[in-house]
């Protein structure tokens, strides 16, 4: 049996717009009703009402907390107009949360922005992140005395490169510029961002909270050891997983390491060209591992690989996202014990590990994949919004139980 630490936090996460449903004032919203994606995220999982219901269901599975993000478009759907029922209702989430002996874990933005926020730019203007930091202020001053830790930003390049460089989230740009441009101020604001809230913390003579961003970090692996493929996993590596987390550390604004793993990125190129070696992966199937249902590899060691790679950071780390889509339920049962287990050898080698959070609760809307990837530990009917739990989670509560494996 492998044991973990008796303070682990053992939880599951959502985001807003995947699950609230009718969030009418965020871009994705906007760009669903043009026809811009490939489904609409409509009703979603209706957690917006039900979140009571769900979070029963979280408790019941063993949960000790929950990962969750407050919308900013609901909060400021207008410019400057501050919705207090919005703020009220996120009240009402993380006192639930709390009543249920459930620690509450905040994302202060997850890929969605107020619709008038991006008509004025969105995060390529500079000037405009005085509106995120307004946001964060009136948030962290709200809720901070029941809060503890906080995400502000998730995977700021896995926005920055669908939003501004794949053109598959809005506002659909391809343009290396851009998205070193967006990267770029998402770093500057989190880091204004961690400086306001710990000011707020002081000031309320509040405990220090835990302020941190979800880092989207992938196994990058040579698929034939050429040159080309060793210095494309080199560069991925230092580029995709390293340089923003090192940016923050650079100003000691990271009190932990927030990190989601999926899996595995197998780096194939021919040509010298940057764009190649950064982007260029295998299509041959060589190699080939057991897949998700959108074709990614699972990779477990991966998980192992990349936490002995953090630890020079002498932070402690929280699994912030780790799961599988599939239809087939065993299929991610293996996926999170086998992961699980490779975390527990990462502790045991010293990483400092605070807890495991698997995405998601529940099956939701999976952005421009629409609602077919099923990631959930509950299953959604989405016709009468019915939830089942399935056997998966059943099991991962037991681990939760005993903090073993
Ligand atoms: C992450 C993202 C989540 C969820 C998950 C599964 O990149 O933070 O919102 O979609 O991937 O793809």
């Amino acid at each position: 049996m492998n044991k973990f630490p008796h303070t682990f936090l053992w939880g599951a996460a959502t985001s807003a717009h995947q699950v609230e449903g009718a969030n009418i004032y965020n871009d994705w919203w906007q760009a669903e009703q043009r026809h811009a994606l490939a489904e609409a995220s409509g009703q979603a999982c209706r957690h917006y009402e039900l979140y009571a219901q769900d979070f029963d269901i979280a408790r019941e599975l063993n949960h000790n907390c929950h990962r969750f993000s407050i919308e900013w478009s609901r909060i400021e759907p207008q410019e400057g107009k501050f919705d207090t029922l919005a703020i009220e209702h996120y009240r009402k989430v993380i006192t639930d949360l709390k009543t249920k002996g459930i620690e509450p874990v905040v994302t202060l933005l997850h890929f969605t922005n107020p619709v008038w926020f991006s008509q004025k730019g969105g995060w390529i203007n500079f000037r405009l992140q005085k509106y995120f930091l307004r946001f964060v202020d009136k948030i962290v001053r709200e809720y901070a005395a029941q809060v503890k830790f906080w995400i502000t930003i998730n995977e700021p390049l896995v926005y920055s490169s669908h939003a501004y460089l794949l053109g598959a989230w809005p506002p659909f740009g391809h343009s290396l510029f851009k998205t070193a441009k967006v990267t770029f101020n998402l770093a500057k604001v989190h880091i204004k961002a961690y400086r306001i809230m710990h000011k707020i913390y002081r000031e309320k003579s509040l405990a220090k909270p835990m302020v941190s961003i979800s880092a989207n970090l992938q196994a990058f692996e040579v698929c034939q050891p050429t040159w080309k493929n060793k210095i494309a996993v080199y560069l991925r590596h230092k580029l995709y997983n390293l340089y923003f987390i090192e940016k923050l550390l650079a100003k000691k604004t990271l009190d932990y390491i927030g990190i989601n793993y999926y899996g595995r990125n197998l780096a194939d190129t021919g040509s010298w060209k940057i764009r190649h070696l950064l982007l260029d992966t295998c299509q041959s199937n060589h190699h080939p591992l057991r897949k998700n249902s959108l074709g990614w590899d699972i990779y477990p060691q991966g998980l192992y690989k990349l936490l002995i790679a953090v630890k020079k950071y002498n932070l402690p780390v929280l699994i912030t996202e780790n799961g599988i889509c599939t239809q087939d339920d065993d299929l991610r049962w293996d996926y999170i014990r086998e992961h699980l287990e490779e975390l527990h050898k990462a502790i045991s080698q010293g990483v400092e590990v605070l807890g495991y959070i698997y995405w998601s609760l529940m099956d939701n809307f999976e952005w421009d994949k629409g609602f077919s990837p099923r990631f959930g530990l509950v299953h959604i009917d989405y016709a009468n919004q019915k939830r089942t739990i399935k056997a998966s989670a059943n099991k991962l509560a037991q681990v939760f139980k005993n903090s073993e494996i």
